[in-house]
């Protein structure tokens, strides 16, 4: 396996590349573990005394209104909250307490735009070598790709870029496959075939840790055949 070797010049691409990157990349992304806090913002440049309303578009486009400010600043909330998690603060901010999946998608505010990820557990994997898997990107992680699909091995600290898709759909694979092992699926999860002891890692879906793989070896089950007949 070819080692790639950072340089300076490599590096400053990449820093400038991630500005282009960020800057073009609307909405904002706010990300929350499940059960926490999260706090999303209003355009502060809207004129006080206007009516606002807060939209969110969850990951399949349906689209809703949760609450409203009526010009006399009265707060209407739009959807039920019988637990009350929904707290409206006097700049309009959105608080949202024990954060979980459904709260997930795109919140619009007067023209701002912010995509809230929840983070849950990844999900574990234990394959036997030879075996094929299928590793998830979850509906967190497709929001956060904001079109683009990233699939990432980080094995022993190593990060292995697997293939992006471009917004456009082209997918470009970065690993050598001459297997043809790896295959992004329409859900954007990643499909391993012929699974190798190499693929054990953490697995990031855009930047998100969502899949833990673990490979069980033929030295494996020697191993605990051998640690099972020394004991008895
Ligand atoms: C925020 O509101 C101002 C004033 O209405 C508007 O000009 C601006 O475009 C809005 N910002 C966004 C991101 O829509």
């Amino acid at each position: 396996m070819k080692q790639q070797a950072w340089n300076p010049g490599a590096l400053l691409a990449v820093i400038l590349l991630g500005a282009v990157s960020f800057t073009l990349s609307d909405p904002f992304i706010s990300k929350a573990s499940k059960g926490a806090l999260a706090t999303l913002y209003c355009n502060a440049s809207l004129p006080a005394g206007s009516q606002v309303q807060w939209t969110r578009r969850g990951v399949s486009g349906d689209k809703r209104v949760i609450v409203t400010r009526q010009e006399d600043g009265s707060i209407v909330k739009e959807i039920g909250d019988l637990q009350n998690r929904l707290k409206i603060d006097d700049r309009f901010s959105i608080h949202i307490e024990r954060v979980d999946s459904g709260d997930l998608g795109t919140y619009e505010c007067g023209g701002r735009e912010t995509s809230l990820i929840v983070l849950a557990d990844p999900s574990s994997h234990t394959v036997s070598e030879g075996e094929s898997v299928t590793l998830y990107c979850g509906d967190s992680a497709v929001l956060a790709g904001a079109g683009s699909v990233r699939w990432k091995q980080v094995n022993g600290g190593t990060d292995h870029s697997i293939l992006n898709k471009h917004p456009a759909g082209n997918i470009v694979k970065s690993v050598n496959d001459p297997d043809h092992r790896y295959e992004l699926r329409p859900d954007s999860s990643l499909y391993i075939r012929k699974v190798k002891s190499v693929d054990a890692g953490k697995y990031e879906c855009n930047g998100i840790h969502v899949a833990d793989l673990k490979v069980l070896t033929g030295e494996w089950f020697v191993f605990v055949l051998l640690s099972i007949f020394t004991n008895i």
